[in-house]
């Protein structure tokens, strides 16, 4: 690594709660949350419930968490999940859902923007037969690898979901950059989303924390699932504030991200040896395959972090991302090719 300042692309997480943050977070009142008794856990929760427009919230540490409490309140030993093939459920929550709860996934086909389709969610439907796993659930995700899943394709899905019998759960980790995309609130996409869960700390950049939304009943099946994945927090207030700050300061400002991922796109468009893909707040990059290796090292060194996949790499915007730290980064692609 070179010595000039880290500009980190890697992701959303990455970001770190500045002094307004900090200062919400020392002044939250706090009680134990496992006795339900956290003033500034509650508020968040009610908070984010009304957002979504459902009956109840639960605040989790971590979007895995969320999704695992989700899918372990939906299913049982034996039962299905019937899920896009690229959903972070399928692919990074290390089988949580059937190591933990014998939930089994059923991977259907994704399209390049994480679309699915109806037809494929009705074809993954079991029939009743003893030999069969039980469908049981939907997951849907949005924005899928930074691809904002508009509301309609959302909304039919669900639709699709629900005329299967199946209940719908909604792996909402930047469901904020959707509805700021889309110039929505995002209880638009929820009408006919059973639960969603919903990421503070990836472009709303608090440090910790998600809340799982949905109806009284499944939240509270959610909540004796987090107490046995060992979620029950204490003084949690005071990481539910750094959450609270977010919704208050955090979420309008995504279109800037949003807008820093389109400029850099742009940039990168203009050098012609590339191939790239823009959705939000996210950029994939594939270089030529022999200049892959050079290009990483080269980044590197000009203290440029991504994730480097092979052969498509990622760039995320985010709130600790300013326009200088994007043109940098165009400026050393452009040094880069120039060189070459
Ligand atoms: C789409 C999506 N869902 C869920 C998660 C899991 O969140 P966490 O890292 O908080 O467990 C992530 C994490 O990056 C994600 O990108």
């Amino acid at each position: 690594m070179g010595t000039r300042p880290i500009r980190d692309f890697r992701s959303d997480t990455v970001t770190v709660a500045g002094p307004a943050m900090r200062e919400a977070m020392a002044a939250a009142p706090v009680g134990d949350d496992v006795y339900d008794e956290d003033p500034t856990v509650n508020r968040l929760q009610d908070r984010v419930a009304e957002l979504a427009g459902k009956e109840a919230a639960l605040f989790l540490t971590s979007g895995t968490q969320s999704n695992l409490s989700a899918v372990l309140s939906h299913c049982g030993r034996g039962d299905e999940f019937i899920i896009g093939r690229d959903y972070h459920i399928l692919l990074n929550e290390a089988a949580g859902a059937a190591a933990l709860g014998g939930a089994s996934p059923w991977p259907i086909d994704c399209g390049a923007d994480g679309a699915i389709s109806p037809d494929n969610i009705r074809a993954a439907v079991r029939e009743p037969d003893i030999h069969h796993p039980v469908s049981r659930l939907l997951c849907l995700e949005n924005t899928v690898n930074g691809f904002v899943q508009p509301v309609d394709r959302i909304a039919k899905l669900a639709a699709t979901g629900h005329d299967c019998g199946l209940a719908v759960h909604l792996d909402g980790a930047r469901l904020f950059n959707a509805a700021v995309a889309c110039g929505v609130g995002i209880g638009a996409f929820l009408d006919d989303v059973d639960t969603v869960s919903l990421c503070l700390s990836k472009g709303l950049g608090a440090p910790v924390g998600t809340v799982l939304a949905g109806d009284r009943a499944t939240i509270a099946r959610a909540h004796r699932a987090r107490k046995i994945l060992g979620g029950g927090l204490r003084q949690a207030g005071h990481l539910a504030a750094a959450g609270l700050y977010a919704l208050d300061h955090h979420v309008d400002r995504l279109s800037e991200d949003h807008a820093r991922a389109e400029r850099l796109a742009n940039g990168l468009r203009a050098i012609g040896a590339l191939s790239l893909e823009q959705g939000s707040n996210m950029v994939w990059v594939t270089p030529p395959a022999e200049h892959h290796d050079d290009l990483v090292a080269h980044l590197e060194a000009n203290g440029l972090l991504a994730i480097f996949w092979k052969p498509t790499m990622r760039f995320v915007t985010h709130h600790d991302i300013d326009d200088a730290d994007v043109d940098e980064l165009v400026a050393a692609f452009v040094g880069f090719f120039d060189a070459r």
